[in-house]
């Protein structure tokens, strides 16, 4: 079989006989992609906060369904867009874990992967990091800047005012008796924020005995009665409200649910409809499925000794045992003294999962789907221009032909050309405990007549409202970091906590915006 390698916007590419995704990097999807297969931005480190007394999972979970409880389908209001960030004060939306939850998204808040996302994201990682099913993800959700109308439901309403507002939800009885189940898998009920259910200062009631797994004990408990669900046995029958609700078909629906998989299927649907539930207008992608080839990574730092020093690593899905990749690039002032054997290096190391570098976590989902890593470093000479880098895979797995990644034909540029690129290596260097300094590389033949940096600063913010705002700070020569023949070097401080950056070069009047994942693309990195 062969491969165009060349065919720009290509979005599928052929393997064998399997079609997967390619996802143009630096796209929105890409960055899906890779948030939510690779991380680092949900990993383990996130759910395996210790302070809150039930499992992470439930709190994403829990946090997700108020966010999105409120919708009125019908009338396309409301949905998974982050409006429970300004709710949060409401009598409908008591906890510390909704307020935990969101503050376990800002760090990782970016304009493409936004608060509305993250919380449909916890959703997905929740249940699959609690052993439960993985429900395919769709991006594309749009924040809310303020609150959205009353409507979640709360204990102690009817089971006929349940019904309505579930069905002002999109969802039908069974599938309110479903959600309700499901949900109530995880987690449980604290004292400080349902007294009258749990009176007991401090305490936590948990709906099943293993609330931080995923499974169908709520279910099976409830119908051989030896439940503790407090929503089930609550001494004041007023708050019964799973009672009610799982009872109002006869128990038809619970019986179904005592089937594990049965469980797990049908959880995996009416969820998945729950992150999907969006305002009107609002367009998801498809569901984001692991990529066969991507860049992960590109750190680049000027040399004192007249060389750039390029760290690339890739990665590669379903290896088999033996692979090999090797990187090209062209070189924009000499085009023909870039052959093949000079403008090419070969991978230094080759990782199984975990991703490096080692501080970021791979999400649970990385070990689902294998990848492979390759990092090649390697030093060019400074001189050089390089406008694209590009990829030759070779894998039994993909027939004789090497597999071509070039990003669907652009390659992986660099928007600047290598005259103006943040240094990664001394940006690493120069953080301290406040501020992150980042230090930009000007090929002194080039120089931009301005240089800056606009951040996502998400340290104002105290829950429980989320309004992230934009600052903007000038680069300026810095001569305290030494040039070398081709760069000089170039700071701006910008405060810790930020979440996301642009940087914006005006040369001859011209304005380039390198957006922040053409420059660092590890957030954990910098954070
Ligand atoms: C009539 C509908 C519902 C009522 C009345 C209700 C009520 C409650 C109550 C009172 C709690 C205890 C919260 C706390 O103490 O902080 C709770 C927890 C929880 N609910 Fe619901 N719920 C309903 C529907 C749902 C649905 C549809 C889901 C998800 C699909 C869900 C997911 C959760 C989770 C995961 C928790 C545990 C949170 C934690 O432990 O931090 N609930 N629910
Ligand atoms: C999270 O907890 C698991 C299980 O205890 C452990 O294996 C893992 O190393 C932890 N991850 C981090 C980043 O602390
Ligand atoms: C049960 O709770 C409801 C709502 O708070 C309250 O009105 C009622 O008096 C309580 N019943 C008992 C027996 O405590
Ligand atoms: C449903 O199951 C519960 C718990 O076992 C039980 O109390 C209730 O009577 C059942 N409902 C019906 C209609 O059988
Ligand atoms: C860098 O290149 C310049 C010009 O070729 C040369 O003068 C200088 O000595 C070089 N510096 C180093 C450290 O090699
Ligand atoms: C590129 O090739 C030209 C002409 O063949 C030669 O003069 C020049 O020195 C070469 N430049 C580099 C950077 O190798
Ligand atoms: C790149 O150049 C630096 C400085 O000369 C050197 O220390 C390093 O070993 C070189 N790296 C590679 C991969 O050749
Ligand atoms: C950063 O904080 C650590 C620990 O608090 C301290 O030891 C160190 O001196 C600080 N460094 C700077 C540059 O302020």
């Amino acid at each position: 079989m062969r491969f165009l390698p060349f065919l720009p916007f290509l979005l599928q590419v052929q393997i064998g006989v399997a079609i997967v995704p390619f996802y143009p990097w630096f796209s929105p999807l890409w960055q899906y992609e890779e948030s939510l297969y690779i991380g680092p931005y949900f990993n383990t480190a996130k759910l395996n906060r210790t302070d809150a007394g039930s499992a992470i999972a439930a709190e994403w979970v829990r946090v997700a369904y108020h966010d999105m409880a409120n919708a009125d389908v019908e009338a396309g209001i409301g949905g998974i867009d982050m409006s429970i960030a300004f709710e949060l004060d409401r009598p409908e939306n008591p906890g510390q874990g909704l307020k935990d939850a969101l503050n376990d998204f800002r760090t990782i808040y970016t304009p493409t992967l936004n608060m509305a996302d993250s919380i449909a994201l916890g959703v997905v990682f929740g249940l699959v990091a609690a052993g439960g099913p993985l429900i395919p993800f769709r991006g594309g959700r749009i924040e809310a800047r303020s609150a959205g109308p009353l409507g979640v439901p709360q204990p102690q309403e009817s089971l006929e005012s349940h019904t309505d507002a579930f069905r002002r939800q999109g969802l039908s009885t069974t599938e309110m008796i479903q959600l309700v189940a499901c949900g109530h898998s995880l987690g449980g009920v604290r004292n400080p924020d349902f007294a009258d259910m749990v009176p007991e200062d401090g305490t936590h009631k948990f709906f099943d005995s293993t609330q931080a797994t995923f499974d169908n004990n709520v279910v099976t408990g409830y119908l051989d009665s030896t439940t503790e669900n407090p929503l089930v046995v609550a001494q004041n029958a007023t708050f019964r409200s799973d009672l009610r609700i799982f009872n109002s078909d006869g128990n038809k629906t619970m019986e179904a649910l005592a089937n594990a998989d049965a469980f797990a299927s049908t959880c995996a649907t009416v969820m998945e409809k729950m992150i999907n539930t969006v305002p009107g207008g609002v367009t998801l992608t498809e569901p984001i499925e692991p990529a066969q080839f991507t860049v992960a990574r590109m750190l680049i730092t000027a040399l004192v000794a007249n060389q750039t020093q390029i760290s690339v690593t890739t990665r590669w899905l379903n290896p088999s045992s033996n692979n090999k990749v090797t990187i090209f690039w062209t070189d924009k002032l000499h085009p023909d003294n870039c052959t093949r054997e000079i403008c090419s290096a070969t991978a230094k190391t080759v990782s199984e999962q975990p991703v490096e570098p080692a501080s970021s976590a791979p999400t649970i989902l990385a070990t689902i789907n294998p990848y492979r890593f390759h990092k090649f470093v390697f030093n060019i000479s400074s001189t050089v221009v390089p406008d694209k880098f590009w990829f030759e895979v070779e894998d039994s797995a993909v027939g004789d032909e090497p597999f071509i990644g070039n990003n669907g034909g652009q390659g992986f540029t660099r928007l600047d050309n290598f005259d103006v690129f943040l240094d990664s290596v001394k940006t690493l260097e120069a953080a301290t405990n406040d501020s992150l300094v980042f230090v930009v590389a000007v090929r002194k033949s080039n120089r931009p007549s301005k240089i800056s940096i606009d951040y996502v600063d998400i340290s104002a913010d105290a829950a429980p409202e989320f309004n992230p705002k934009i600052d903007t700070n000038d680069f300026s020569p810095d001569p305290s970091i030494v040039p070398t023949f081709e760069y000089e070097f170039w700071t701006a401080p910008v405060p810790f906590l930020f979440s996301t950056y642009t940087l914006t070069v005006v040369r001859d009047g011209q304005r380039i915006v390198l957006d922040k994942d053409q420059l660092i693309t590890d957030r954990v990195n910098i954070l």
